[in-house]
């Protein structure tokens, strides 16, 4: 184990993360109103095999059980998302009690057996009525999030340490506006870009509420990879720029530095769009954060193609997971090395783990040693990228149990723990049993 961990702080943290609309379920129960998943799931041919979130993992019913499986991890943090439409049905008007007591239980739930709750606002489920009235690309829907937020903290903020804004805003915006293939589904390069301004000013405007009512450890949670050019021929070099500008830049530049870079606004605008910036917008969204969350599962090398928009991903023959996705550690690294001396935030990983087929129980045992080894290869290269200067504080495996993995539906299992979704029963992989070794061990 302790070439793995090598040269960590003696304080990082461990924990395990999930978001609400993947395992909660229970979608119309306690005054939930629908969320844009709800929505898009039900739209033929959007998710996999047609499956949608309605039952999910069942947490909403089996949460404290699966609190003390988490604690049963040793694990110092369990992070989740609250659900926005469990919490403020509509999107508007005052808090929905119910909705709230789910997520107080469970925060008390953590803190009784010793885990502390790391809380994201905004894991992409939107409520739908927010939709209707334009979504993300809408200016008003960056103020409807930071009301909600105010509301959340007013009702946990006693009791939940560490606050996220957003988990991955790239998916938010390219996924759910340009490529359609997450919800909402629109397809719109302009409304896109639209929607990424308004997510980072949502993302500075509920920083704002949180702030006021004095957290101390706030930040927001991006998923980035390294795109390395697939040779020297400039246009090559190029579409790995444009990549990593639309990827990581156009967030993290106005997030640290105050202004969109200016490469990428050229980009934009040659595709006919443009970030809606209005006087002070800049300011709000570049207010100190206090973590950065680095999501990580693969990175690319990139090739031009004839349209300068698009860039293809080249397979450098490597081993993948379940997602086709190559696995690449060492752009691990890289990324973290690199995020360091670009933007110097303290940084937690906030996801990171890998989909394999499915495995049947055997005799208790679910034998998932690709896992074991993407972990193991993912941590160890954390702590080289420690060794090499960046200040990583903690890890957070993705994801705690398998999910709905959005339009892959229940096909993809990132779990460490097994779920058997005809009976909701819970087995621990042999990549649970490794990582509470691992945990344990880095505390002796
Ligand atoms: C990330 C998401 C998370 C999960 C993993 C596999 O992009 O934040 O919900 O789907 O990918």
């Amino acid at each position: 184990m302790s070439e793995v961990t090598a040269g960590l702080p003696s304080d990082f943290f461990w924990g395990v993360a999930t978001s609400a609309y993947q395992i909660e379920g229970a979608f119309d129960e306690d005054g939930r109103t629908l969320s844009i998943w709800d929505t898009f799931a039900r739209r033929p041919g959007a998710v996999a095999a047609g499956e949608n979130g309605d039952v999910a993992c069942d947490h909403y019913h089996r949460m404290p059980a699966d609190v003390a499986m988490i604690a049963r991890l040793g694990v110092d943090k369990y992070r989740f998302s609250v659900s926005w439409p469990r919490i403020q049905p509509g999107g508007r008007g005052p808090v929905n009690p119910k909705g709230l007591d789910f997520y107080s239980r469970l925060v008390d739930e953590l803190l009784e057996k010793g885990v502390d709750p790391w809380l994201t606002l905004y894991h992409w489920d939107l409520p739908q009525e927010l939709e209707d009235a334009g979504g993300w690309p809408h200016r008003d829907t960056a103020y409807r999030f930071a009301e909600f937020a105010g509301l959340v903290h007013d009702a946990l903020g006693d009791r939940v340490p560490t606050w996220t804004t957003l988990n991955e805003p790239w998916c938010s915006a390219m996924l759910g506006y340009d490529t359609g293939r997450h919800a909402p589904g629109r397809k719109n390069f302009g409304e896109a870009i639209r929607a990424v301004h308004h997510l980072l000013l949502g993302h500075g405007l509920a920083g704002q509420e949180l702030r006021s009512r004095g957290v101390s450890s706030l930040g927001i949670t991006l998923n980035m990879g390294v795109h390395t050019p697939a040779s020297d021929d400039p246009r090559d070099v190029d579409a790995a720029r444009r990549a990593d500008g639309l990827g990581t830049r156009i967030y993290l530049d106005p997030l640290v530095h105050g202004r969109y870079p200016e490469d990428v606004l050229v980009d934009v605008a040659g595709r006919g769009a443009e970030l809606p910036v209005r006087s002070g917008d800049l300011e709000i969204i570049s207010a100190p954060i206090d973590v950065l969350g680095v999501n990580y599962y693969t990175s690319h090398v990139v090739k031009a193609t004839d349209d300068p928009a698009v860039a293809e991903v080249v397979p450098q023959g490597r081993p993948v997971t379940a997602m086709g996705w190559e696995i690449v550690p060492e752009g691990f690294t890289a990324l973290l090395v690199r995020l360091q001396r670009d933007y110097g935030v303290p940084m937690v990983i906030t996801e990171n783990g890998a989909a394999f087929d499915d495995l049947e129980v055997d005799d208790g045992y679910v034998a998932d040693a690709d896992r074991v080894e993407y972990l193991r290869s993912h941590i160890s290269a954390v702590a080289a990228a420690v060794r090499g200067g960046a200040d990583v504080r903690g890890y957070l495996a993705w994801s705690l149990m398998d999910n709905f993995e959005w339009g892959y539906g229940y096909a993809k299992r990132f779990g460490i723990v097994r779920v058997d979704y005809a009976t909701q029963e819970r087995t621990l992989k042999q990549s649970a049993q490794w990582y509470r070794e691992l945990v344990a061990a880095s505390r002796v």
